[in-house]
């Protein structure tokens, strides 16, 4: 979501004639575009803003900006803490960018814009890719009603709102007609889509109306809640033939406690339901989640229910974090909070049970043959090109930059952690 909020900025700014440059030392505009889900994402914002500290001592005209739920979060606060800012501005107001950076270059006055509006404009500002690119994200819907008790982001991001079904189409043809291959339909909780449009019957309808676009290869949506992953959607991947065979479905926990106490509405076993129907619908289905340890109250014996759900379903990923306590969520007035030395000894034994599940679901590729969307050259070596298979996962193989944008068969060799390594079979057209 905030890559898609950044590339907004990069188009809108690009309308005002700035360029982007990889070397910080020559920009005259910087913004951050922070996150503050997790304790460690806002330290991280903090620490790099103070590196532009220097910088704007020797280039007095260069504009520093903040945004994303960080600045949403403290506003005005945020030049008491970094007097050099001159601007800061929220999750609903980046389509008032051209006109924040005009007021700070004419007035040389710090802005501060952090107001939600009832329609967020900036859900339909189109960021078109940049040269050779393949892939792109549509924005669907954005905002949160759940309040999951540990969540910031309903308070950051405002409440759902999903944009037209015609709107997300036209952006879609458009990004077609720029050479756009594989799109990702982006939103919080992408599953309820549509319930604020009238006259849409919801996300599985989106799906089949993109399904239909010329020239798009690949879709893919991201972020799925169990409880309003219906029965329609889960259709979709035997229905929708460019649907690609990958969700990410956050569990969060294993025990029926927890997952209670976390405000999410489901049941372990209802989880666990939803992955045997998604493996019947589509049996070669990759299934990735989210995993909390030591959310406040979570005993040994509710830890065990995770590892044993993690076992039953066999993660092809898994992104897991320590529980971290948000200003303004429910848990925190939860008593029985966890360790620091707890949480660091369960994460680690999730992470190392995580690595043995993804080894082995992509050794189960191997000596088979995937097609692959081949995205360019592969970052180590200029001889190999990399692409991904349907089910997202990365291959490496010999092949030339010509193939780049092609979806080729590639026979898989040999299966890695972070990465398969294969062979092109025949290159399609
Ligand atoms: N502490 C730890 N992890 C969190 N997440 C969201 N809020 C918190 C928090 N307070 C995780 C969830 C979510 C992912 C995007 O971030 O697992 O699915
Ligand atoms: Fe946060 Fe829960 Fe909404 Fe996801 S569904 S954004 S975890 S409140």
């Amino acid at each position: 979501m905030n890559v898609h909020d950044s590339e907004q900025m990069v188009e809108l700014l690009g309308g005002q004639g700035y360029k982007t440059t990889d070397d910080v030392e020559k920009a005259d505009l910087i913004i951050f575009n922070t996150c503050s889900i997790r304790e460690k994402a806002e330290q991280k914002a903090y620490s790099e803003l103070g590196r532009c500290r220097k910088l704007k001592l020797r280039k007095p005209h260069l504009i520093i900006g903040i945004s994303g739920c960080l600045a949403q979060q403290l506003g005005a606060k945020f030049f008491k803490r970094a007097p050099y800012l001159d601007l800061v501005f929220g999750t609903h107001n980046i389509h008032r960018l051209p006109e924040m950076i005009s007021h700070v270059e004419a007035a040389g006055s710090r802005v501060v814009e952090t107001s939600f509006h009832d329609s967020v404009r900036s859900l339909g500002i189109l960021a078109l890719p940049r040269n050779g690119s393949i892939s792109a994200y549509v924005t669907v819907m954005q905002g949160c009603n759940n309040f999951c008790t540990y969540c910031v982001v309903p308070y950051l991001r405002g409440r759902e709102e999903s944009r037209k079904l015609q709107d997300i189409v036209n952006e879609v043809v458009a990004l077609a007609d720029h050479g756009i291959k594989e799109v990702t339909l982006l939103g919080q909780n992408v599953n309820s889509y549509g319930e604020t449009v009238n006259g849409c019957s919801g996300f599985s309808t989106l799906l089949k109306e993109v399904g239909g676009i010329e020239g798009i290869k690949r879709i893919r949506f991201t972020t799925s809640h169990p409880k309003d992953l219906s029965e329609d959607i889960i259709r979709c991947f035997a229905e929708v033939d460019d649907l690609c065979e990958h969700i990410h479905l956050p569990v969060q926990s294993g025990s029926d406690n927890v997952i209670k106490k976390m405000g999410r509405y489901y049941t372990s076993g209802d989880y666990l339901d939803k992955v045997a129907e998604l493996r019947e619908v589509c049996p070669d289905i990759s299934i990735t989640s989210d995993i909390i340890v030591g959310f406040p109250g979570e005993t040994e014996e509710d830890f065990q229910k995770t590892v044993d759900l993690m076992e039953k379903v066999r993660f092809d990923g898994l992104f897991s974090f320590k529980y971290s306590e948000r200003d303004g969520t429910a848990a925190v007035k939860f008593d029985n909070k966890v360790s620091e030395d707890v949480k660091g000894e369960r994460l680690q034994i999730v992470q190392s049970l995580q690595e043995k599940h993804t080894l082995e679901r992509n050794r189960a590729l191997e000596g088979g043959v995937e097609d692959v969307l081949v995205e360019g050259f592969s970052k180590n070596c200029r001889d190999d090109v990399m692409g991904r298979t349907r089910s997202n996962k990365i291959v490496n193989f010999k092949g030339s930059a010509d193939i780049a944008g092609k979806t080729v068969p590639v026979k898989i060799t040999k299966a890695y952690l972070h990465s398969l390594r294969g062979e092109l079979v025949w290159a399609k057209g």
